[in-house]
């Protein structure tokens, strides 16, 4: 086992990782050479491939007055659909959050000042409203990754689910995939171990799948997710109204979008490519595309996502063998040096790999763009300080009337 893990290294051209096999003794070499056949390398071939992109053209989105119209019936249908049983929710907690630099999961973040308010406990309160409002409880899934879910796990439990029903909170965790510095070589975590990172929100489903989430989704019989990301605290999650004009759309999907505040905001943009929903980022976009107008002065490209999915279970089912495109991403990313020592670098120094949840878009056969007011409902914390931080979110909240 041991010399068929250095073959396939030096086949790999790892050979550092043989030279550091050969430090250890006897016992911790066949463990190392099992903890390696556990690893996925497609990282070392597929992670830097440009993924070639169709024919982009703009999707329109029901907007904030057409759903003022239409509010009360959207909402009838979507409390029904939660008294149902039909909708899930899933909450993607396995990010690492390393911009906001905080050494635990985003989620446990204090965002409140004068008092105890978690970013977690913003996303529950926000759920409880429609728990609430519809009498029902909706299932919560949540993903976490190896490296956060205990503190996650016992951070829930011991803030007593910040009152949400234990019996409906599901916690799974997603997979790791190794990371590599700029020479394309593979790390180490510590002595026998390769450093991995969590491989992307896009997995999510595939996750699901394989630590048994589905089977609960089958015997409560949920037909819809509605997927989101931990660092909105503004988050409207399972939104009635929303999952109503979707349902009534008769689409596969909805995605939350926010118009742009203005032509070069630095947002992904839901548009068509080859006439499927898709998702076109602000660099891939032409001047002819960021500048075109519809007839009535609205920016044809002008829905940006703010990471809040509705899918359809039937169609998600049928997702499952795809493979998603490998993103890279360059991080600052902790590990052992060859000499022993712990390095915690201060710039990205390597690359992890990420599939994204919005290349599930590509896969639905369409998508309700369904236009939310970004001062209600989009307050992310990515950063410490300036854009998207914890100042603008905490603002954000302040103004609509959450208590800090
Ligand atoms: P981001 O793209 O902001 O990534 O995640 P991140 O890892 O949290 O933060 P940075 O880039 O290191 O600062 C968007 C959402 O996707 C989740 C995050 O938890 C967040 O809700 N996510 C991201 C996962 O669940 N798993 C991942 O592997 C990556």
């Amino acid at each position: 086992m041991k010399n068929k893990a250095f073959e396939m290294l030096n086949m790999l051209h790892q050979e550092h990782i043989v030279r550091h096999m050969k430090t250890l003794t006897e016992s911790e070499q066949r463990a190392m050479a099992a903890h390696l056949g556990t690893l996925d390398y497609s990282v070392l071939s597929e992670g830097d491939i440009e993924e070639k992109r169709g024919t982009f053209a703009p999707l329109s989105a029901v907007t904030l007055s057409d759903i003022a119209q239409n509010r009360e019936r959207y909402t009838q249908i979507g409390l029904q659909a939660i008294r149902d049983g039909k909708i899930g929710a899933v909450l993607l907690a396995g990010g690492q959050g390393s911009r906001l630099g905080f050494d635990h999961p985003k989620g446990m973040f204090r965002i409140g000042i004068d008092r105890e308010l978690y970013i977690f406990e913003c996303l529950i309160n926000n759920l409880l409203d429609v728990v609430k409002q519809a009498d029902a409880w909706i299932p919560l899934f949540i993903m976490t990754s190896t490296e956060n879910n205990e503190e996650t796990v016992s951070f829930f439990e011991q803030h007593s689910y910040f009152g949400y029903s234990p019996d409906n909170v599901f916690f799974f965790v997603q997979e790791q995939l190794p990371t590599v510095d700029t020479n394309g070589k593979l790390m180490l975590a510590d002595k026998g171990v390769i450093k991995t990172a969590p491989n992307g929100n896009g997995g999510w489903y595939a996750s699901m799948a394989k630590t048994g989430m589905l089977r609960i989704v089958q015997n409560a019989q949920i037909e819809w997710l509605n997927v989101f990301a931990v660092d909105n605290v503004l988050q409207r999650i399972a939104d009635p109204c929303f999952i109503g004009a979707v349902i009534e759309s008769g689409k596969v999907s909805g995605a939350k979008v926010v118009a742009k505040a203005d032509p070069e905001e630095r947002v992904g943009v839901l548009c068509l490519e080859d006439g499927r929903p898709s998702i076109v980022e602000y660099y891939e976009m032409t001047d002819e595309m960021i500048h075109r107008r519809e007839a009535d002065g609205t920016l044809s490209y002008n829905y940006g996502v703010i990471l809040n999915y509705l899918f359809r279970v039937d169609k998600l089912n049928q997702t499952l063998s795809v493979k998603l495109p490998l993103h890279r991403a360059f991080k600052k990313i902790p590990y052992m040096a060859a000499n022993g020592e712990f390095v915690k670098p201060e710039e990205p120094n390597a690359y992890k790999f990420e599939t994204l949840a919005l290349d599930m878009v590509k896969l639905q056969d369409d998508c309700l763009a369904y236009e939310v007011d970004r001062s209600k409902e989009f307050a992310p914390v990515k950063n410490k300080t300036g854009v998207d931080s914890v100042d603008t979110a905490r603002e954000l909240l302040r103004l609509n009337g959450v208590a800090l």
